[in-house]
């Protein structure tokens, strides 16, 4: 199958056009490069990896240089999904020079070819900046994990009236300042359903109902990797930890057995020579030879 490469042009027209938009995250090459054949629209490098990848308890921890480095890795694996990065805590929030020379960095040295910030309203002068920059930008509402020590946790948002109409009015900001989409995390269906009828931009939910124009899923949630904890709206697709397990159990206990390798795994000497090999291993003295290394 020959796959056309995404664009954000693309990924605004199947909105219009009513096609779902499907995405998921990648943090490494030989993931991207088995999403990117499966013909997914989007790949984001999440800051997810932080606790998926690097193994944090949550996204605070990482790094522009960590977000980077596998941001490049997933780039040299993708020829046709859009790649997105994620700027993570911290490198944005603070200062818009230095959010501008930050999505740049995911430009220039990442290889993607859009960043995601989160964050509603206020950050709208930032993304601005970066759009100023010819830098195209994903938005992200609802729960920001960035923000979880302000939310109290990782909790829905937009349950009441004042929340869900912040909510709708954020995501109608992030459309006026230019962003090409925007991620819906946690956010009741309803709601999510309202902001879609209210933005002519796709919005990509993550728990947030069935009415959002496009999906995202952390790629080691759904295939059952990482399972130290499961949100509601979570569905496995696959159990590769188990199959990884099972296969890491029969690869202990084939090398244990000696099965693995077999003369099928291995290298041939020629069989002419091999003659001359064991008449010459006769007549060596290991222990003499040994000892004439020690001295030299
Ligand atoms: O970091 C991430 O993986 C994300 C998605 C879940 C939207 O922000």
């Amino acid at each position: 199958m020959s796959l056309q490469k995404v664009t954000i042009k693309k990924i605004i027209e199947k909105k219009q056009k009513g096609e779902k938009i499907v995405t998921i995250t990648s943090y490494d090459y030989s993931f991207a490069k088995i999403v990117d054949e499966s013909d997914i629209d989007l790949i984001l490098v999440g800051d997810s990896l932080s606790m998926v990848m690097l193994g944090y308890k949550n996204t605070l921890s990482v790094t522009m240089d960590e977000m980077i480095h596998h941001t490049k890795a997933v780039s040299r694996g993708v020829s046709n999904a859009l790649v997105v990065g994620d700027m993570p805590f911290l490198s944005y929030k603070v200062d818009i020079v230095d959010a501008v020379k930050n999505a740049g960095r995911f430009i220039q040295e990442g290889g993607a070819e859009a960043v995601k910030v989160e964050g509603g309203t206020e950050i709208c002068p930032t993304i601005k900046a970066i759009i100023n920059a010819d830098i195209e930008v994903m938005g992200h509402i609802g729960l920001t994990p960035q923000a979880i020590y302000r939310f109290g946790g990782f909790m829905v948002q937009g349950k009441t009236v004042d929340a869900a109409k912040k909510l709708v009015m954020d995501a109608i900001n992030l459309q006026k300042t230019g962003v090409f989409s925007i991620v819906l995390e946690s956010i009741p269906w309803q709601i999510s359903k309202l902001i879609t009828s209210a933005v002519d931009i796709p919005t990509i939910g993550i728990g947030a109902g069935p009415y959002c124009d496009g999906q995202i899923l952390v790629i080691h949630d759904m295939l059952g990797i990482f399972t130290d904890f499961k949100p509601k709206f979570l569905k496995y697709f696959g159990n590769i930890g188990d199959s990884i397990r099972n296969a890491l159990h029969s690869y202990k206990n084939e090398v244990e057995m000696g099965n693995y390798p077999g003369i099928e795994h291995s290298y041939e000497f020629p069989q002419d020579d091999l003659d001359d090999i064991d008449e010459w291993f006769e007549t060596i003295d290991i222990a003499e030879e040994v000892s004439k290394i020690n001295k030299d």
